[in-house]
């Protein structure tokens, strides 16, 4: 597992002082700073030069890594707060006068429920559009006109799904991911044209408490979340546009090719599921 993991997920070459350099006297917004990637990532960009704007529900986690930050002499900032909460958001941003050069939108939450499961959960869509479209773009169109003085950089941490033919179950999570995608892409020009960078962070499977609960990928490869955080970060002094897996551009030419049969493979797999259940009843 340890070598097939090393394949799909190689090592990321990544410069320590390109990426100090990059942030030096910067302050960095990241959403989803308690746990995994959002966790991952602020605790390699804290040092001493640097500002960091936590934002993520649990105050007791936040008040954590700002012991354990601050010890490395970044400035940290907590910000408590549900991101879904429109109304606590314009509050929060009504009153937060710290300009920001760089936003990492992180925060997010993956539902896998299968269709029939969802009929009386029409929230599941909702809460799923409220943290990972809505929320994100309320707080880019909030912060764009600063970034744009700073000439500095907006970064989505999205998911190589938005990318592949799409799969059963993933409904809510992919198509609250794929609307924010596309809203990216389509801004992206506007922003790039005014000195915003913009980078997409395509990931695949990264091993956090999101991707717990689903047993099966328990056993199959995952990119660990500091390994992702390196990703992110090092995009903070290559601007790149975006980061891909090398081996995405496969599964895109595969579902260019054989999508319908993709779809068909599908509809045979769970159609035996079906019977399956209908007989042990
Ligand atoms: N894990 C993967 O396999 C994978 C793959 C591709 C892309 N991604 C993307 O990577 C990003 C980070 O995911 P992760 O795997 O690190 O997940 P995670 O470990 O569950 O962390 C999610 C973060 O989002 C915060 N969050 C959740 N709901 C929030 C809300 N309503 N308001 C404010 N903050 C909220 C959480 O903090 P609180 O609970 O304290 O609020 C937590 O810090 C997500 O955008 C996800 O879609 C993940």
């Amino acid at each position: 597992m340890k070598v097939l993991n090393n394949i799909i997920f190689p090592a990321v070459w990544f410069s320590k002082k390109r990426l100090r350099q990059a942030t030096r006297h910067k302050t960095i917004l990241i959403t989803g700073a308690t746990f995994g990637i959002g966790e991952a990532l602020a605790k390699l960009l804290a040092n001493a030069s640097v500002t960091l704007v936590l934002v993520a529900r649990t105050s007791q986690k936040l008040a954590e890594l700002q012991t354990e930050l601050s010890a490395s002499g970044a400035t940290i900032i907590l910000v408590a707060l549900d991101l879904t909460d429109k109304v606590a958001v314009a509050d929060w941003l009504a009153n937060f006068d710290i300009p920001i050069d760089i936003l990492v939108n992180n925060a997010g939450k993956s539902i896998r429920r299968p269709l029939y499961q969802s009929l009386d959960r029409l929230h599941d869509f909702e809460r799923t559009m409220a943290l990972n479209y809505f929320a994100p773009v309320q707080l880019f169109l909030h912060f764009a006109p600063q970034v744009e003085q700073r000439q500095g950089q907006l970064i989505t941490v999205s998911a190589v799904n938005v990318l592949l033919p799409p799969a059963p179950y993933w409904a809510a999570y992919q198509a609250s991911k794929s609307a924010l995608d596309q809203w990216w892409r389509s801004a992206a020009p506007e922003l790039n044209a005014r000195g915003i960078t913009t980078t997409s962070i395509y990931l695949p499977l990264v091993r956090t408490r999101m991707i717990a609960p689903t047993k099966i990928y328990d056993k199959v490869p995952a990119m660990s979340p500091q390994r992702a955080a390196r990703i992110i970060a090092k995009t903070m002094y290559t601007q790149a546009y975006q980061y891909r897996p090398w081996w995405l551009p496969f599964g895109q030419w595969f579902g260019f090719l054989f999508g319908r049969l993709w779809h068909w493979i599908n509809v045979k797999l769970l159609k035996l599921k079906l019977k399956k259940i209908k007989h042990s009843k």
